[in-house]
C-alpha cells in the first residue's frame, strides 16, 4: 500500500533511493577508518586461507552479476583464483570441489533452490562455504559455514536494486579481508580503499538527487525494440546487470557485450538508430571502448555513455553522457549501476509496465 511505499510510486524506485543507506548499513561495524576489517563472526585464519587454492562464487540472476564483480575484486586484491558460475550450471557440471575449495554463495533471499543445492553439495565435498545473503535465518544463512549479511533491508520489488549494491559492498569487503590476511596489499593500500568505500553513500546520494537526464533519455528510448549494453572489465559486469534490469521490467530485448566481443557477432545487429548504452569508468580500457563506440556509431548507433565526471573524452564519441561521481575504478560498479537501474525504471514507467511485479518473474525461485 501507499504508506509502505513511503511516498514513492513503486517499491522499486523507493528501493533505488534507499541505496545510499543500504550501502552505509552494510559497511557499518565492518569498514572503519584506521581499524581492521571486521567480518562479524567469520574467523578464517591465515593458515586456513593458505590451504585454499580456489574460490568459486556461485549464484543466480542479479546475485550472479555481483559475483562477477567479486571475482575481479578478489583476484585483483587478494590474488586468489576465482571462478564465477550460475548455480544451475555449476551443480550439474561436476565441478572440482575439494577441502581446498572455498565456495561463496550469493543470494538475496537465501532460498534459491539451485544456490542452496550448490551450498549443500559443496559442504558434502569438504568445501568451506561462505554465504552472502540479505535474509537473517534463511536456509542459506543457516547451512553455510560462514555468513555475511547484507543490510539492504527487505527488498519487495522483484527486480533487485539495493540488494545488488550491498552484495557489491560485501564482495569488496571480503576481497579486502582476504587481501589483508594474505598480505597481498599493504595496510596503506587497504586503508585507501576503505576510505573511498566510506564516501560511497554520499556519492550515491548525489547521483540519485538528479534523475532528469535519465528521464529525458527514457522518454525518447521507451519505444525501442532492442538495446545493447557495452563495457569492459567491471563495466562489462555492470552492463550485464543493466541489461537484465531493462529486460526484466520493460520487456525490451536487450543484450550486454564485452567491448572486445563486438567484432565477433553483435556488430552485425547494429543498424541506423540502434540504442547502445556504454559504460566507461575504467581508464586503462577507455581508448579501447572509445574505438568500440566509433565502430557502432559508424553503423548508425545512438550511444549513451555512462562515465565519471570530468571524463570529457567520452563526449567526443557519445551522443549523450550521464556523469557519475568519481570513485576508485575498482568501486565504480556501486555507482555506475544506478543510472542503469533508473533507465530501466523510467523506460518501464513510460511503457506503463508494472515495475514491481513484472510478468512471469518471481522474487525468489525456490523450485527448480
Ligand atoms: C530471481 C529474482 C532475481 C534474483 C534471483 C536470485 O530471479 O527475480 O531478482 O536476482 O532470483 O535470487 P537470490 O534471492 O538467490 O539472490
Amino acid at each position: 500500500n501507499a504508506a509502505e511505499k513511503g511516498g514513492y510510486e513503486d517499491f522499486m524506485i523507493k528501493e533505488i533511493h534507499e541505496q545510499p543507506k543500504a550501502i552505509k548499513d552494510t559497511m557499518t561495524s565492518r569498514i572503519m577508518a584506521g581499524q581492521d576489517i571486521c567480518l562479524d563472526k567469520i574467523t578464517l585464519t591465515k593458515e586456513q586461507l593458505e590451504n585454499i587454492d580456489k574460490i568459486y562464487i556461485v549464484a543466480c540472476g542479479t546475485a550472479y552479476h555481483a559475483g562477477l564483480v567479486g571475482k575481479m575484486a578478489i583476484e585483483k586484491l587478494a590474488r586468489i583464483p576465482v571462478e564465477v558460475d550460475i548455480a544451475s550450471e555449476f551443480r550439474y557440471r561436476d565441478p572440482i570441489i575439494t577441502d581446498k575449495t572455498m565456495i561463496i554463495v550469493v543470494s538475496q533471499s537465501g532460498e534459491t533452490a539451485d544456490t542452496l543445492a550448490v551450498l549443500r553439495d559443496g559442504k558434502k565435498k569438504g568445501a568451506r562455504v561462505l554465504a552472502i545473503t540479505n535474509v537473517v535465518g534463511s536456509s542459506v544463512s543457516r547451512e553455510a559455514d560462514d555468513v555475511f549479511y547484507t543490510w539492504a533491508g527487505p527488498e519487495i520489488a522483484v527486480a533487485s536494486t539495493k540488494a545488488y549494491v550491498t552484495q557489491l559492498v560485501a564482495v569488496y569487503t571480503v576481497a579486502l579481508y582476504l587481501a589483508d590476511l594474505r598480505g597481498t596489499l599493504s595496510k596503506d593500500e587497504i586503508e585507501e580503499i576503505k576510505k573511498e568505500m566510506l564516501t560511497l553513500p554520499e556519492k550515491a546520494e548525489k547521483l540519485l538527487s538528479d534523475v532528469s537526464e535519465i528521464q529525458k533519455f527514457a522518454s525518447k528510448a521507451y519505444g525501442e525494440k532492442d538495446m545493447f549494453f557495452l563495457g569492459r572489465g567491471f563495466d562489462y559486469a555492470v552492463s550485464l546487470e543493466g541489461s537484465l534490469k531493462l529486460k526484466e521490467i520493460s520487456y525490451i530485448h536487450s543484450e550486454a557485450y564485452a567491448g572486445g566481443e563486438l567484432k565477433h557477432g553483435p556488430i552485425a545487429l547494429i543498424e541506423d538508430g540502434t540504442v547502445v548504452i556504454a559504460t566507461l569508468t575504467q581508464e586503462a580500457l577507455l581508448d579501447k571502448m572509445i574505438s568500440n563506440i566509433r565502430e557502432v556509431v559508424t553503423r548508425g548507433a545512438k550511444v549513451l555513455g555512462i562515465a565519471f565526471e570530468g571524463s570529457t573524452k567520452v563526449e567526443q564519441v557519445c551522443d549523450e553522457v550521464i556523469y557519475i561521481p568519481r570513485t576508485l575504478e575498482l568501486l565504480a560498479p556501486v555507482l555506475s549501476i544506478m543510472p542503469h537501474q533508473l533507465i530501466a525504471y523510467y523506460v518501464a514507467k513510460q511503457k506503463g509496465c508494472d515495475v514491481d511485479k513484472p510478468r512471469n518473474l518471481a522474487k525468489s525461485v525456490t523450485v527448480e
